[in-house]
């Protein structure tokens, strides 16, 4: 189980303080999918780096299973089952896609069938790109997909995925639900989805709406999706100051 408590996060900007997290509070069950969504800037990257360990929150806590992990580095926290897949993924110069999905394993003599496995949940045949390094001559979706048959092959407790939709075809993104889907159906992996997505967001048990660093709306997605298609003005605080004038 994962608990953020009073989690916030701030900057120094101007002389003064931003505050990008401010006073976030939720619980990530064992074996849940929880979406978070909400607008542009609203903090869900930030809020998920902080839970991997990318970024260091200037308060409150994270416990994971209990342990207070909040102090602990990316390595550690990745040993305890954490892993998370990045809304722009790097590449790695001189790394081979079946190098980087033995890794993620963990498994030294991961076998081309599981590394055909991983690739096919994401949409690509691992004949044209076993062989392939995860450097430039990749495209976006591609990497982007590779990225997400890493974190498949670490099939970690844990697992957080930030916007896998982008840049991905209609076609393998189709492919990619169904494998959140079936993961989730399966048990076991606890998921945390961040996404702009219907499709994906009517997957989860629970979806956290975040905007301007808070958790401003939580529920199932038949609760939250209405309200967030007519939500319009939630983003722009002159907006929604003219039409609370009117
Ligand atoms: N180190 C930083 N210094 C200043 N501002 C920052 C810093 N890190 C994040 N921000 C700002 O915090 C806000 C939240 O960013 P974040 O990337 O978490 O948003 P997001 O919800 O993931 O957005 P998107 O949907 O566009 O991916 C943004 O306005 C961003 O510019
Ligand atoms: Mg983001």
């Amino acid at each position: 189980m994962l608990e953020l408590k009073h989690l916030s996060y701030a900057v120094q900007e101007d002389g003064g303080e931003l505050g990008i997290l401010n006073d976030i509070s939720l619980t990530v069950g064992d074996g849940r999918l929880v979406v978070f969504t909400g607008p542009n800037g609203g903090g869900k990257t930030t809020l998920a780096k902080s839970i991997m360990g990318l970024v260091r929150p200037t308060g409150g806590r994270i416990f994971w299973n209990g342990q207070d992990i909040t102090s602990m580095g990316i390595t550690e926290r990745a040993r305890l089952g954490i892993s998370y897949g990045f809304q722009q993924p790097p590449r790695f110069k001189g790394l081979t896609v079946r190098d980087l999905l033995t890794l993620a394993s963990g498994n030294e003599t991961l076998s081309k069938d599981r590394c055909c496995q991983y690739l096919t949940r994401v949409g690509l045949c691992a004949n044209d790109y076993l062989d392939r390094e995860v450097d430039a001559s990749l495209s976006g979706g591609e990497v982007k997909r590779i990225e997400i048959a890493s974190i498949l092959a670490r099939n970690a407790a844990l697992m957080i995925f930030d916007e896998p939709e982008a840049g991905i075809d209609l076609w393998s993104f189709a492919r990619l639900t169904e494998t959140f889907e079936q993961l989730h159906a399966a048990g076991g992996a606890t998921m945390i989805i961040i996404s702009h997505q219907e499709r994906i967001i009517s997957l989860a048990d629970e979806v956290i709406v975040v905007g301007e660093g808070r958790v401003r709306h939580r529920g199932t997605p038949e609760e939250i999706l209405p309200r967030i298609l007519t939500d319009t003005l939630g983003v722009c605080p002159v907006l929604r100051k003219e039409a609370m004038a009117k």
